[in-house]
């Protein structure tokens, strides 16, 4: 069945977005996954569409209406089991692990916001699951939407092809990837690390993984302790 995305936004120009020039453009195409947008607007009230307004309280900035999206939610998502993922910077650090399980489902709705945020009532009323691309503020969740997209698609079967850059890639080991040479072996006065070139693939594998790990240790503390502890459980 096709991995099939539904995307409720303010903003449905936004899509495919730069998913068009990729991997996942192509992927679309060949109809490994399907990408619907449903314009928030449509779901507006009165004259103008409205679909937000001023917070109870007081304060800066506008809210997205839980009716309103709501209605969006009942006209678009029929009796599946897709997750609604709303992209927030609030929301859980998106991890590969999180990744892998939306990929391995059947797609999923994301609700894209804008403004100061959404009527928290609608977490009420459905069960969604908040995520964050990173512990920074982007203007709208669109350019978050996309990124988890992009990170789903290429996971999916028949778009990275056979190769094993899916398997031995950064997060899915635990580890950051080794570094990379290609040719020439020689350019300016920079040349190649020599085990690379010695067709000793047991060596190269044992040089690859003391880089990775280095690479870890120094550049991410945080993946290397767990690193550790993961590899300690799995001796004991
Ligand atoms: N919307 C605004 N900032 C975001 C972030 N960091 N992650 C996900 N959605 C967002």
């Amino acid at each position: 069945m096709t991995w099939q995305v539904d995307v409720l936004t303010l903003f449905p120009e936004m899509f495919p977005g730069f998913l068009g020039y990729s991997l996942a453009g192509r992927a679309l195409e060949d109809q490994i996954w399907s990408l619907k947008t449903h314009a928030l607007r449509e779901f507006g009230s009165g004259r103008h569409k409205a679909v937000d307004d001023t917070p109870f309280g007081g304060g800066a900035g506008m809210v997205i209406r839980a009716d309103i999206l709501d209605a969006a939610l009942q006209a678009t998502k029929p009796m599946d089991d897709r997750p609604i993922i709303y992209l927030s910077p609030r929301g859980r650090s998106l991890q590969q692990a999180d990744v892998a399980r939306f990929a391995s489902g059947q797609g999923a709705y994301f609700i894209c916001g804008r403004y100061e945020g959404i009527d928290e009532r609608i977490f009420q009323k459905h069960t969604i699951e908040e995520v964050s691309v990173g512990d920074y503020v982007l203007s709208g969740g669109e350019p978050a939407a996309l990124i988890l997209m992009d990170a789903c698609v290429r996971l999916l079967p028949g778009v990275m092809g056979s190769d094993q850059s899916g398997i031995e890639e950064s997060f899915s080991n635990g580890l950051l990837e080794y570094p990379h040479y290609t040719k020439p072996a020689t350019w300016s006065d920079y040349s190649v690390p020599e085990i690379l070139l010695s067709g000793n693939h047991g060596a190269i594998a044992a040089w690859r993984k003391e880089q990775a790990e280095q690479a870890t240790k120094k550049r991410r503390p945080d993946l290397w302790q767990a690193y550790q502890q993961t590899s300690k459980q799995a001796y004991n």
